[in-house]
C-alpha cells in the first residue's frame, strides 16, 4: 500500500510539512510558546529564580539518573522492560556519560500519581539526581507535569502517551522518547476503515491513556465516513475485573470489528477473554499495538491470533540497530525484546549522547536541553528525532498483524505508513 494513501492525503501534507521546520526554532521560541500554560499549578516551585533545583554536583561526581517506574501492578512487567534495557545500553557504553560515572537510583511508582510525586521528591531534593527518566502510565506523567516544570528539573519520559503534554501542557523540560496516545492511534484509524471494517465497537480503560487513544483513532476513522456501532466501553483501570460483561456487551452489539487500547496485564485478561467468548477469528481485533505486543503474546496464545495493530516498532523490523538491539536484550534476560525495551533504550541514548555532547554539564540548563532536543541517531525503530515544537519524538507508524512464526507468536509488518508527528493540539483527537 502507498503509505501517502494510508495518511489521508491532506495529513500527509501536513506531516510533512512539520518534518521540515526550519532549525531556527530555538529552545526560547519553545519557551515563549508554552509561557501560557505555567501558571495554573498545584506542585509550586521548589527553588527561588536562582535556577534549576538539585543536580548531584553538575559537572563532577557520579550522573545520578532516578527511574521513576511501576515495578507492581499491571504494568510491573512495562516497568522492568524499561529498566532493564537501560542499564544494558549504560553498561554496554562503559556506564558513563561526559565523562561521569552513571548511577541509577529506582523508585516504584506503581499506578498512582500520589506515590509518584512522593518519589519524584525524594530522587529530586534528597538524592538530587541530575536528571529523571521513566513514567509509564499517562496518568502518573500528568500528575507529575508541573512539579518538573515549575522547578525547572528535566524529566525524559519513556513511556507514557499523555497527549495534553505535547500539547496545552507541553513543557521545555520534558522530553518524550516513547510516542503521544495519539501517534499510532490516528493513522490506524484511517487505515482500519480503508482495509478492515467501516463499523466498530471501542473498548478501552478507563484513564486518560484509554481516552486519548480511542479517541484518536476514532477521529480518523468517523472522518472517514466510519461508524460506532454502540457507545465506547471504558472499562475499570487498573483492574478490569471479570472481563465477561465487557465481551457480552461486545458481542451483543454484533460490530464488524473491534477497536482497543490495553496493555500489560488488563491486555492479557481482555485479548484471552476475547478468544474463550469465541470472538478471535470471528469479529477482527484492531488495536494499539501495547495490546499484543511481544511482553504479553505468550500469555495470551492463540486469543491473539490475527489481531492488527499500529505501533512505532516490531521486533522483526529488519535493521542494524534493531538486530543489535533484540540480540542483546535477548541474552541479558531470556526474553524477547518489546516496545517498551525499545523505549528504554532509546531514552538511554538520549542520556548518554547529550551528556557527552555537554561534557558532563548538567548545571547548566539551557544548553544540556538544546543538546537533547538535537538528538538524532539509528533506533531500532527508524530515525530517532525530537520535534522542535513539543519535544516529542517523531515516529514511524508500522501496522502489524499477530501470526506465528517458527512455532511462536509474533507481531508481523504488513504496513508501514510513514511518520507522524502529534499535531501539538486536539484538532485531530
Ligand atoms: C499510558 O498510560 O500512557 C500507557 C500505558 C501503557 C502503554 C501505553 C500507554
Amino acid at each position: 500500500m502507498d503509505p501517502k494513501a494510508a495518511n489521508g492525503g491532506r495529513t500527509d501534507n501536513d506531516t510533512t510539512k512539520r518534518l521540515i521546520l526550519p532549525t531556527s526554532i530555538t529552545r526560547r521560541t519553545f519557551i515563549r510558546s508554552t509561557g501560557l500554560v505555567a501558571g495554573a499549578v498545584a506542585a509550586g516551585p521548589l527553588l527561588s529564580a536562582c535556577g534549576a533545583i538539585g543536580g548531584s554536583s553538575g559537572g563532577g561526581g557520579p550522573l545520578k539518573i532516578g527511574l521513576l517506574l511501576p515495578y507492581s501492578d499491571i504494568y510491573a512487567v512495562l516497568g522492568e522492560s524499561i529498566t532493564e534495557s537501560m542499564k544494558m545500553y549504560f553498561e554496554n557504553n562503559g556506564n558513563e556519560a561526559g565523562g561521569r560515572t552513571i548511577e541509577i537510583i529506582q523508585e516504584d511508582t506503581q499506578l498512582k500519581p500520589d506515590i509518584a510525586m512522593e518519589k519524584a521528591r525524594k530522587l529530586v531534593e534528597q538524592d538530587e539526581v541530575d536528571l529523571v527518566a521513566g513514567i509509564v502510565s499517562s496518568g502518573v506523567a500528568v500528575g507529575l507535569r508541573d512539579y518538573f516544570h515549575e522547578n525547572k528539573k528535566l524529566l525524559l519520559i519513556a513511556n507514557a502517551g499523555a497527549n495534553v503534554l505535547t500539547r496545552a501542557k507541553k513543557s521545555p523540560y520534558i522530553f518524550r522518547t516513547s510516542f503521544s496516545n495519539w501517534q499510532p492511534n490516528w493513522p490506524l484509524g484511517n487505515w482500519a476503515y480503508d482495509n478492515v471494517a467501516q463499523k466498530v465497537f471501542v473498548s478501552a480503560p478507563d484513564y486518560g491513556a484509554g481516552h486519548d487513544m480511542a479517541n484518536a483513532f476514532l477521529n480518523s476513522f468517523e472522518g472517514k465516513g466510519g461508524q460506532l456501532v454502540a457507545d465506547p466501553q471504558f472499562t475499570p483501570f487498573p483492574q478490569m475485573g471479570d472481563p465477561a460483561p465487557f465481551i457480552t456487551e461486545i458481542q451483543q452489539a454484533n460490530p464488524d470489528m473491534v477497536y482497543t487500547f490495553y496493555s500489560g496485564g488488563a491486555a492479557v485478561t481482555f485479548v484471552k477473554a476475547y478468544g474463550e467468548f469465541g470472538l478471535t477469528g470471528s469479529i477482527p481485533l484492531v488495536a494499539a499495538g501495547f495490546t499484543v505486543e511481544e511482553d504479553v503474546l505468550p500469555a495470551q496464545g492463540d486469543a491473539a491470533l490475527g489481531t492488527v495493530s499500529g505501533l512505532h516498532w516490531a521486533l522483526q523490523l529488519e535493521n542494524a540497530t534493531n538486530a543489535t538491539f533484540t540480540a542483546a536484550y535477548k541474552e541479558r534476560t531470556g526474553k524477547d525484546a518489546n516496545v517498551f525495551a525499545m523505549q528504554g533504550y532509546d531514552t538511554a541514548r538520549v542520556i548518554v549522547d547529550s551528556i557527552n555532547a555537554v561534557e558532563g554539564n548538567t548545571t547548566d540548563l539551557d544548553p544540556l536541553i538544546d543538546a537533547i532536543a538535537g538528538v538524532k541517531f539509528d533506533s531500532p525503530r527508524g530515525q530517532f528525532k525530537f520535534d522542535e515544537n513539543t519535544h516529542n519524538v517523531i515516529n514511524p507508524v508500522y501496522i502489524r498483524r499477530v501470526e506465528e512464526v517458527d512455532g511462536a507468536l509474533h507481531n508481523v509488518v504488513i504496513d508501514e505508513l510513514g511518520d507522524y508527528v502529534d499535531p501539538g493540539d486536539d484538532s485531530k483527537g
